[in-house]
């Protein structure tokens, strides 16, 4: 069987190197995939934004099945090309991928159907979000309609710098036509969790539960980043969390987009805040996260091709998705000075030994030899019985590895680990 993978991060590395526990050898192809993942599949130089150059590669080569991961080729009807073509894919189909490529519409979906949510305004003009700035609570949130690389997210502590974030967004058009419209929304306070879900519009079937840790610096200070490492399961995610999430805001997410004539299939990511009120959508994710795929996946003990074959089949109630009991801790290398400005070229030294465990999400390979490409570097994977072994495990593993100017964090589960001792 002839495999596409569409996209080119850690996450995907870690797709690939999940899809290689298939019962049968499985012909893999990256795109446009990147150094690390070159070393596991073929990979093809396409962007994976570029759609009509992925399909019409997918035709020639005669993919028999495509898994689009990333948000963008998602948004921009990836899956709905390829089907076109005849060719079955996992992944949501452009009117579903809108639950993460509109905030507008995932906040009035959530309004019109009861799920909960942190309460908010929508505007598609500066002048009337700077007036409801005038009367409102602080900290708030602003957030960019459209999709905006992750950071379309601003925590406003005062009216000063709610207004700034207006201006830039809506006049500045920091994030393009992502600005067009806003929403402008409640700050919650709790834990965060996030929940990675498969679903074929029928059966919900929830993978473990992980914890991202998105800040650049150690404490969760510094910047906000693409996440800086995951640990699973979500100490906070208990059977009581979990059976109210699967009530209150899984199953009626998965029966509002029905209702709605956009049918979500694929893998749903719930970024939830576990709060007094209990748990409330910070956001949907219309595809695997990431780095938390980077320790989900490893916990998965069923068969990933299987059940992706099952979701995009329609039969996911036929299927188990089985988590394991064990934990997994995944520290992310990157460079000195992510998410901002960072060098790249760098030579990376992974023990052979290592190698198995670690997610490229941003190197190349020049003459057989990894070096540093991206501001995220690598993701560095342990799973143990315990998630106090698993997160002493990575950082061993991650003591192994060296390329100049690396960069991580030193408290990745450190905050689960306190929750777990209490
Ligand atoms: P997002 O890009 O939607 O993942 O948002 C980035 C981060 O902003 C989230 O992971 C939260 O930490 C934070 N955030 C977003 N919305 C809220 C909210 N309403 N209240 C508090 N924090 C939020
Ligand atoms: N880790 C969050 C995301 O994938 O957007």
């Amino acid at each position: 069987m002839k495999i596409a993978v569409i996209g080119g991060g850690g996450r995907e590395h870690a797709i690939i190197k999940k899809l290689r526990e298939y019962k049968e050898p499985l012909q893999i192809v990256a795109i446009p995939g990147n150094g690390g993942i070159a070393l596991d599949a073929e990979c093809v130089a396409i962007d994976a934004k570029n759609i009509p150059e992925i399909v019409s590669f997918c035709v020639d080569a005669k993919i028999d099945y495509a898994i689009v991961a990333p948000d963008d080729p998602l948004v921009l009807g990836c899956v709905d090309a390829l089907e076109e073509k005849g060719i079955p894919c996992f992944g949501p189909r452009a009117n579903a991928a809108i639950i993460e490529g509109s905030k507008v519409f995932s906040k009035n979906l959530m309004k019109k159907y009861g799920i909960p949510t942190a309460s908010y305004e929508t505007f598609d003009n500066k002048d009337s979000a700077l007036l409801y700035l005038e009367s409102a609570e602080f900290p708030i949130v602003i957030k960019a309609d459209g999709l905006a690389l992750g950071k379309g997210v601003i925590i406003a502590e005062n009216k000063g710098e709610a207004r700034d974030a207006v201006i830039s967004i809506m006049e500045d058009k920091k994030f393009g036509a992502s600005g067009d419209h806003i929403v402008i929304e409640e700050f919650l306070t709790g834990v965060e969790v996030s929940v990675l879900a498969f679903t074929d519009g029928k059966t919900v079937k929830p993978m473990i539960s992980s914890m991202d840790h998105k800040r650049a610096g150690d404490n969760d200070t510094g910047l906000n980043t693409g996440g800086m490492g995951t640990i699973a399961p979500n100490p906070y995610y208990t059977d009581e969390v979990a059976d109210r999430c699967m009530k209150e805001i899984f199953l009626p997410t998965i029966d509002a987009m029905n209702k709605e004539g956009r049918t979500f299939k694929g893998c749903l990511y719930f970024g939830l805040m576990i709060t007094e009120k209990g748990p409330k959508v910070i956001e949907y994710n219309c595809r695997f996260g990431d780095p938390e795929t980077q320790v989900v996946l490893p916990l998965l003990e069923s068969d990933l091709l299987t059940i992706m074959k099952a979701v995009t089949e329609e039969r996911l109630d036929e299927v188990e998705v089985k988590n394991s009991d064990k934990a997994a801790c995944c520290v992310i290398m990157a460079s000195a000075g992510y998410p901002v400005k960072y060098e790249k070229g760098f030579d990376i030294d992974i023990p052979a030994d290592v190698l198995p465990d670690v997610y490229v999400a941003g190197a190349k390979l020049k003459e057989n030899k990894l070096i540093t490409s991206g501001g995220r570097v690598l993701g560095v994977t342990a799973v143990a019985d315990t998630l106090k072994q698993a997160v002493k495990d990575a950082y061993e593993k991650v003591d192994q590895i060296y390329f100049k100017n690396m960069y991580f964090r030193h408290d990745i589960g450190e905050k689960a680990l306190k929750i777990l001792e209490k």
